[in-house]
């Protein structure tokens, strides 16, 4: 398609838009009294509106029913979590046993590691991207020292090459083979936080489970965003926050994946807790942990279920668009933005580049040259929410579900106005 940068045809593109009526399924956010430019989905996705009923439900079923919700409320909540497999399978490309939601991303890591990095004298060795989001480095460095092992020899971090900024998959597998025997997991994040980059998950998986390691994902960044075919690509571990592109609110509750050749096993290593042992035992208290037939066997406590609430009603939205509707609006609407940046860049020589490779989701990695945090104030003071990271990237992510195409012009003008004025 052959873009143009003018309001009425980013209005045309609107109008054509199917996903537009989803925008007001979302609240928006204000700035000084105005609805903001809001391309920091891959940060906080905004509210569906739908979850305010979602909590209020169970708020109210508290009140009604006390700790009978627990069995009688429209939703019980001793099983409330079950309700978010099948939908939440959709999304990763997995069979509904293999996920679970619990805990936090950090925390569902460390417990998934406790099952699948498992060194032994000779197979200790993690890959691991070049600066990982810092969780990631601090989770994979305590593991290790857990096992009396020492990070500078365990961890080996596939770099990018001098001059560029993304990685390239040969490197991650020619890294792989080398590493061959000595490899114990392979743990990386699907799309990469800082430049947007989506990696060949197939590929690597395939690679490093051809050298005989585990091989985990950090998803973090790509539920919701990208497609994911996890099970057929014989991942065996995954999880993911879902405060990003899965909408459900602040530090909420995370996914994971286990791959089901690891479920029903009596062999694995695990930290268990009531919530994993059979349901129909369960209240038997008996002192054997009796492990549930799927995923849930990794719960460890009952369901926070105020904080699923938002979850299960975001995860409604996702039902009713499905990923492949939103991954076509997605490639469309970043495509639109790449569009009206390049035109800026060209205007402004020299002011940025992108960073972001073309395999990507929702997010373009903008590197500012000779601008720096004054220029994202200045989207800020204009209403656009962005997000800054040190030492000079803004990172834009249009997000399908509730981003236009009037975003992006608007935005485009509001960039060009604050690169020229600081340029003078
Ligand atoms: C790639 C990645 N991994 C891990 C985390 C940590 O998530 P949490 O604080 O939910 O454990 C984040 C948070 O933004 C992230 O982006």
């Amino acid at each position: 398609m052959q873009f143009q940068n003018t309001l009425a045809f980013a209005q045309q593109l609107d109008a054509q838009d199917e996903l537009r009526s989803y925008r007001n399924e979302f609240h928006f956010p204000k700035w000084e009294g105005k609805q903001v430019i809001y391309f920091t989905g891959n940060s906080l996705g905004l509210q569906p509106k739908l979850a305010q009923s979602y909590v209020d439900g169970i708020m109210n079923d508290w009140k009604e029913l006390g700790v009978e919700g627990h069995f009688h409320s429209d939703k019980p909540w001793w099983d409330y979590h079950e309700r978010l497999a099948a939908p939440l399978a959709k999304i990763v490309g997995a069979h509904a046993e293999e996920v679970s939601v619990m805990n936090t991303l950090s925390v569902n890591l460390h417990l998934l590691l406790v099952s699948f990095y498992r060194p032994t004298k000779t197979r200790f060795k993690i890959l691991c991207e070049e600066k990982a989001f810092p969780s990631d480095q601090y989770l994979l460095q305590s593991q290790v020292r857990f096992h009396g092992l020492d990070p500078k020899e365990a961890i080996v971090e596939v770099k990018k090459r001098e001059g560029e900024h993304f990685w390239r998959t040969e490197d991650i597998l020619s890294k792989i083979e080398e590493l061959g025997d000595g490899l114990a997991l392979v743990l990386i994040g699907g799309v990469n936080y800082y430049n947007g980059q989506v990696f060949d998950m197939e590929s690597i998986t395939k690679a490093g489970k051809a050298a005989g390691a585990m091989v985990g994902w950090d998803l973090a960044h790509a539920a919701g965003n990208i497609a994911l075919e996890l099970h057929d690509w014989d991942v065996d571990f995954a999880a993911w926050c879902s405060y990003k592109y899965m909408n459900s609110g602040p530090g909420n509750a995370s996914g994971v994946f286990i791959n089901k050749k690891h479920l029903g096993k009596d062999d694995i290593p695990r930290f268990e807790g009531w919530w994993g042992t059979k349901k129909e035992t369960r209240f038997l208290m008996k002192p054997v942990f009796e492990p549930m037939a799927t995923a849930d066997a990794w719960q460890i406590s009952n369901p926070p279920v105020l904080a699923l609430a938002p979850y299960l009603a975001s995860l409604q939205l996702f039902e009713a668009v499905g990923m492949d509707a939103l991954i076509a609006k997605r490639n469309q609407i970043v495509a639109y933005l790449e569009f009206i940046l390049h035109g800026i860049a060209q205007e402004v020589k020299g002011s940025f580049e992108i960073i972001t490779p073309k395999e990507r989701g929702c997010q373009l990695s903008v590197l500012l040259h000779g601008h720096g945090r004054p220029l994202f104030d200045y989207l800020m003071q204009h209403g656009v929410l962005a997000d800054w990271r040190e030492p000079n990237v803004i990172r834009l992510a249009p997000v399908p579900f509730y981003c236009s195409y009037e975003d992006i012009f608007r935005f485009g003008q509001i960039l060009k106005d604050g690169i020229l004025l600081q340029n003078d």
